[in-house]
This record gives structure tokens, sequence and C-alpha cells, in this order.
């Protein structure tokens, strides 16, 4: 197959596949020649079009009309008709929410849920997350050794993400299961068994969002954002409907967590990494924000997005036609350096760090950005001060869930001498 529109395909463009292992391991790294050559290119293997740049990433996500947000939760490998069955046993429903709803639905939503997103509102969350925090490194803090993805990130942005939702919190191992076979459904390429297996734990944590929505249907009146939209349906029975209700549940679960704990190994791996860059956080916590924003940048959760074309255009000269699907790799363009200097460089002091486009752009730009800033300087606040002599063990093999998108080190262990933990030394 070949490009729709122009009939060419280079031999790169032809050869680039997101499940290999240049792109799992370093996905910027693996599209420099693109950045450089051939920045907007078509894939036929994958029937998309991929987007590299800074400035055409960010115009991409800028005009929501133009590129519709409405395939970005679409599955990006199609699905066996026995996973379809399965799937349909659970009555799986899983319709639009926020993040790949078009307008005119889609502003009135996101405005009427925004207020438990205030920077007051998040405010209150943050002694819940800090004593989370240090419950979780008390438990290895004199072990000399954890793992960092199983022993704290995914178990604490779990509960943070099920407090902010205002679920009741249930079994962190059942719902970390789910999760990761939600996102192996949507931007992996699971073979026919295992795309049976990942059926039936998305099934599984369909019912499940079923069943929390009608409990806190049956008394909404407590904290979190589920609670607050119920609250708000009676108001807009057309804007918070019964199915975005149930599928908000199931998507929120793992859009607040998920690529939250991700974000974290990434941050704490890349500033082992850059050992000097550590040893100036310790030594000033001022510098943890910024930190916080190049990590994203250099090292982001979210490697690449996806939206539709809804007439024919052009993307950095390029013509794209109407219909055609894009994957825009927004941690390329968070290393282009058309925009950041020397960006391959991890510099935490960098002025335009917060630039990065992690968190997508406009008018769908994540909701939960600031919980999830929060969460992150907490942790490498804690860190820094209970074991500023943190470090990778080395050798060790770091591997990723093979997908498109949410990206983040399956295990990360790190190791210290307990013996020299400040808190134990100096009480
Ligand atoms: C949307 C990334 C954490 C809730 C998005 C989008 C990205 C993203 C790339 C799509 C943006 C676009 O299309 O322009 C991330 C990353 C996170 C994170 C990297 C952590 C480091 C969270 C958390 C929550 C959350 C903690 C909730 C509590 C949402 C919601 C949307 C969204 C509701 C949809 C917004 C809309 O379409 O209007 N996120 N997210 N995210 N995120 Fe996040």
């Amino acid at each position: 197959p070949r490009c729709p529109v122009t009939g060419a395909v280079s031999e790169r463009a032809a050869a680039f596949d997101p499940f290999g292992d240049a792109y799992q391991a370093d996905p910027p790294a693996s599209l420099r020649w693109s950045r450089d050559e051939e920045p907007v290119f078509y894939n036929p293997e994958l029937g998309y079009w991929v987007v590299t740049r800074y400035e055409d990433v960010k115009a991409v996500f800028r005009d929501n009309l133009l590129f519709s947000p409405s395939i970005a939760l679409e599955k990006i490998t199609p699905v066996c008709d026995e996973a379809t069955e399965v799937l349909a046993s659970y009555d799986y429903a899983m319709n639009r929410t926020l993040v790949n709803e078009d307008e005119p639905e889609h502003m009135p939503r996101r405005r009427a849920l925004m207020d438990p997103f205030t920077p007051k509102e998040l405010a209150r969350h943050e002694p819940m997350v800090r004593r989370l925090t240090r419950e979780y490194v008390d438990r290895f803090v004199d072990s000399g050794h954890a793992d960092l993805v199983d022993d704290m990130f995914w178990e604490v942005t779990l509960t943070v993400a099920l407090h902010f939702l205002g679920v009741p919190e249930e079994d962190v191992d059942t719902l970390r299961r789910f999760s990761i076979a939600h996102t192996v459904n949507t931007w992996g390429r699971p073979s026919r068994d295992q795309q049976v297996a990942v059926a039936e734990s998305v099934g599984k944590f369909w019912q499940f969002a079923g069943t929390v929505v009608d409990k806190l249907k049956a008394d909404p009146s407590g904290d979190g954002w589920m609670p607050y939209s119920i609250r708000l349906q009676k108001d807009m029975p057309d804007v918070i409907t019964d199915s975005y209700l149930h599928s908000m549940m199931m998507a929120g679960i793992v859009a607040a967590h998920e690529t939250t704990a991700n974000a974290a190994a990434n941050a704490v791996k890349v500033l082992m990494e850059n050992r000097q860059a550590w040893a100036e956080l310790c030594a000033d916590e001022s510098l943890i924000p910024n930190a916080v924003e190049e990590c994203l940048r250099h090292n982001g959760s979210v490697a690449a997005w996806r939206r539709l074309v809804t007439a024919d255009t052009q993307i950095g000269g390029v013509a794209v036609p109407k219909g055609a699907k894009l994957l825009i790799v927004n941690s390329s363009a968070n290393r282009d350096d058309r925009h950041f200097d020397d960006a391959d460089a991890f510099d935490i002091r960098r002025d335009n760090a917060v630039d990065h486009l992690t968190f997508g752009y406009g008018s769908h730009q994540c909701m939960g950005k600031n919980l999830a800033r929060m969460e992150l300087r907490v942790f490498l606040e804690e860190l820094t001060t209970r074991l500023p002599h943190l470090e990778l063990v080395p050798d060790q093999r770091v591997t990723y869930l093979p997908n498109t998108s949410f990206r983040g080190p399956e295990h990360l262990l790190v190791q210290w001498d307990p013996a020299a933990n400040p808190e134990r030394r100096d009480p």
C-alpha cells in the first residue's frame, strides 16, 4: 500500500514500527530522522500519518475541529471476532467521554466538570498525597532496595486517583490488571490469544465501573469528581449522560493513575541517569517544580496521541486528505531542536520546559495536569529528602508495556545504603 494521496512512501516511513524495539526503547530518538527530514509521513502498515515536529504537533492539537479527537481511544489494532464476542458478553459499550468527544458536545461538558480541578480544590488533596507517599516510603526505607513501580508509584497514584474520583478504594491489584488490559486494548498490538484475555479483563473493568456508578447514584452526596458529576446530571441530563458517566468511570481511573505512575517512574529514572541534577534537587527543593516539567518534556508518560482529519488540509506543507488518521508523536515534538535548545539534553533549569506537549494542548488539554504535577512534586520532595543516596540497580533491563502511547518502565529497581538514611542519622 502507498500513501492514498501522493502514492509515495519513503523506505524509512514504510519501516516505522511503533511496536518495534527502537520506538519502545526511546520514541523521540527513533524518530529523529523524521524530525530532520520527513516530519509528516504516511505509514501503510499502521494506516496512519505520523507527525513529529513541535510546531506541527501543536498546530494539530490546537484545532480540534479540523483534527477531531474522536479516534483518541480507538483500538489501534483491529480486534478479532472472538475478543469482540467476549466484550459483547459483558455488554461492553464504552462511549465518548471528554478526551475523544467532538464539539459542540465537548466544551459544555468540560466547563461543567471543571470545578473540582481548580487550584483551591486540588490543594485539599495535597496532605493526603504527602501522607500516602510517606507511608509507602516508610515501608521500604530501612530495607535498602525497592521496585519503585510495584512498591510505590502504582498504588499511590491509584489511591489518589480513586480518592479524587470519589470511588471507594478497591482491590488495587485487580484495578492495576484492568488498567493494563485497557492500555493494551487501546494502544497495543496484542496477539489473537492475548486479545481474548485482554477482552475478559476489559469486560470485567466495564462491569466494575457500572457497579460503582450505580452505587454512587444511590448516594451521590460524597466528595470527588464522579459524585460531583452525578449531582450535576440532575440539572444537565443532556450534557452528563448515563453513558458518559459509565464510560468516564472506566476511562477516568486509567487517565488519572496510569499516566501519573508512569510519569513518576520516568522522572526518577531520568534523574538517576543525570546524577548532577538529582544532587541539585536534593540540595534545593525549590528547583523541583521546573524539574518536574523537564522530566515531563524529556521523558513524558504519553508518547503519542491521535486525531482524525475532517477536511483536506496541509500539515507542515504536506497535503493530508480528509479521513486521514494521525499519530501525533508529542514525545518527539518535545525533543525538537527547533523549539527546545539542545533538546536531547536534560536540563532542570530549562526556561521553556513547561512548553512541552505531554499534556496535549488547546481545548482538550489534560484536565488533571495540575493534580499530576502536584503528585510528581510531592514524590520528588519526599524521595530527595529521605533517600538522597538513591541509585538505580546497575545493569537492570528496563522494559515497557508495548504500545504506542502510555509509556513508563514496568519496574524500576533502586537501591541505597539504609545506614546512611538522613532521617535515621538525624531524626
Ligand atoms: C486528557 C496526559 C494525568 C484527566 C489528556 C490528554 C493527554 C493527557 C495527552 C489529551 C490532551 C489533548 O487531547 O490535547 C496526561 C498525563 C498525565 C495525566 C501525561 C500525568 C502525568 C491526568 C490526571 C487526570 C487526567 C491525574 C484526572 C484526574 C484527563 C482528562 C482529559 C485528559 C479528564 C480529557 C480532557 C478533555 O478532553 O477535555 N491527558 N494526563 N489526566 N486527562 Fe490527562
